[in-house]
C-alpha cells in the first residue's frame, strides 16, 4: 500500500471511490470540492493505493490557525487494517511540517464508525458547537 498526493488523473477513480464509500452528499459537488482543494492546498490532499487502485483517500487543510481533514475512507474490502491510520498519520507530518497546532474535524452524526476511528487515533469529541453557512451554492449533485 503506498500514499501519495492526489494527482490529475485520479479525479475519476477518487470520485468513484468517495461514491462506493457513500461520501458523496447532495449539497457538496465533489467535482468542485478537488477543484477547490487543488487551488488551495493541493499537497495535503492525499490518496491510498494498491497495485495502482486508489482505495483510500483524506482531502486535508491549513488555514494557518487550524489543520482539517475531510472526506476520509477506505474502500470496504480493506478497512481495519490500518490504512486509514496511516493516511491521517501521514496528514498529521505534513501539518506539523506547517506548523499547524491543532486539528478540528467535523463529522456527521451518522458517521458512527467514523467517529470511533477518530477516537482511536487520538481525536476527542468536543462540546464545541459547529456552525456553518453556505457561501456559494453548488449545483445539487
Ligand atoms: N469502530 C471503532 N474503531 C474502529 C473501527 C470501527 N468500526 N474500524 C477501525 N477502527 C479502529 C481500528 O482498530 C484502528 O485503531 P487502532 O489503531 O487502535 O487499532 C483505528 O480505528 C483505525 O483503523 P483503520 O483500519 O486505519 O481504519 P479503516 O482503514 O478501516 O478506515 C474509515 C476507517 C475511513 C472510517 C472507513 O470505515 C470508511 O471509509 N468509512 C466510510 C467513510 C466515512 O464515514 N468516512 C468519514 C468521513 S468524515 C471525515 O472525513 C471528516
Amino acid at each position: 500500500m503506498d500514499i501519495r498526493v492526489f494527482r490529475q488523473d485520479d479525479f475519476d477513480d477518487v470520485i468513484e471511490l468517495w461514491e462506493r464509500c457513500d461520501l458523496l452528499f447532495r449539497e457538496n459537488d465533489p467535482e468542485l470540492d478537488i477543484e477547490r482543494v487543488l487551488r488551495q492546498s493541493a499537497d495535503l490532499f492525499l490518496v491510498a493505493e494498491i497495485q495502482g487502485e486508489i482505495i483510500g483517500s483524506v482531502m486535508g487543510g491549513y488555514d494557518g490557525h487550524r489543520g482539517a481533514a475531510y472526506y476520509l475512507c477506505v474502500d470496504r474490502d480493506v478497512r481495519g487494517r490500518g490504512i486509514a491510520n496511516a493516511l491521517m498519520s501521514r496528514l498529521e507530518k505534513k501539518l506539523i511540517a506547517r506548523g499547524c497546532a491543532q486539528m478540528n474535524i467535523t463529522l456527521r452524526d451518522t458517521e458512527v464508525v467514523a467517529q470511533g476511528v477518530y477516537e482511536k487515533l487520538g481525536y476527542d469529541q468536543t462540546e464545541h458547537i459547529c456552525i456553518t453557512k453556505r457561501l456559494i451554492e453548488d449545483q445539487e449533485y
